[in-house]
């Protein structure tokens, strides 16, 4: 695995609609070959205006050609890993199952329900004799999603528009890449969910095994299909706040990249899940 000599601390993945971020001075695009394959796209390194290196993948490739259950998930993470990413801000476009987060709403969850069935590749020791079992109970970085709840917030309310921040929230998985029925999303809201999409796992779950911070800042594009008098979702009612949603991501992100390293350097951001995995890999008897 080439990493060419490239340390960046910070990574971002690009969800539907981000494929690239702003305010950036292009650095190089670098393409490492991980045990599991090339990540989604070659990933941009890129330098903030301090000079501080950030790496960015699109998950769904650069015009968008892979599906959510295609996402060589193990590739992007190995491959951030193999740069030196030790935090992950990642950015997913999702569907909202509560009537007071309207689409146009950024979100940071904190819980995670996995509706993927098992159908994609979720661990690193997959088809090793290594059986490990990665603590999940809190699937993101607590310490990394406080941290950003007040710079977002701010970054929000300085672009002037109007979009609003929620926290706490619970974010079901699911497989695609059909939508939901009517009756799984009512049933998803029965069962806590608060917002759904088809892409932060395997991701959360492999960072955690990578021993990397990973927080999810999901961005709400429609009322998925819950609501009895409304259309079910459609790919078109995404697409017309998806554009919206990635302007305020990169704005999100231009605002609050240079301000995460700095805060990373000195506390403990990136060392957050660093030894996690210490205690998960089962002892041969
Ligand atoms: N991504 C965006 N909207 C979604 C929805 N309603 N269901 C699943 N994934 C989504």
């Amino acid at each position: 695995m080439s990493s060419e000599n490239v340390k960046v601390l910070i990574g971002v993945i690009g969800g539907s609609g981000l494929y690239h971020l702003d305010n950036l001075t292009f650095v190089k695009h670098v393409n490492p070959e991980t045990p599991w394959g090339y990540p989604s796209s070659p990933i941009t390194i890129a330098a903030l205006p301090s000079g501080t290196l950030v790496a960015f993948v699109a998950r769904h490739g650069q015009g968008h050609t892979i599906a959510p259950s295609a996402v060589p998930a193990r590739a992007n993470i190995a491959a951030l890993k193999s740069l030196g990413v030790r935090a992950i801000l990642a950015f997913s476009a999702v569907g909202s199952l509560r009537e007071d987060i309207p689409p146009g709403t950024f979100a940071l969850p904190s819980q995670i329900i996995d509706r993927t069935k098992g159908v994609r590749p979720a661990s690193f020791f997959e088809g090793t004799s290594v059986v490990a079992h990665a603590a999940f109970g809190d699937p993101f970085s607590l310490k990394l999603v406080k941290w950003l709840e007040g710079p977002i917030r701010r970054a929000l309310a300085d672009e002037g528009r109007g979009v609003q921040l929620v926290t706490d929230k619970c974010i079901v998985c699911m497989e695609g890449p059909q939508f939901s029925t009517r009756a799984e999303s009512l049933m998803y809201r029965q069962w806590g969910g608060d917002l759904i999409n088809m892409s932060v796992l395997p991701e959360a779950k492999l960072a955690r095994e990578a021993e990397i911070s990973y927080a999810l800042v999901a961005t709400a594009t429609d009322y998925d299909s819950w609501r009895p008098h409304e259309g079910a979702v459609t790919a078109a009612e995404v697409f017309k706040t998806l554009q919206a949603n990635a302007d305020t991501s990169r704005h999100v992100a231009a605002t609050i990249l240079e301000e995460l390293h700095a805060a990373a350097l000195e506390g403990d951001i990136l060392t957050e899940e660093a030894g996690s995995m210490q205690f998960s890999i089962m002892p041969r008897s």
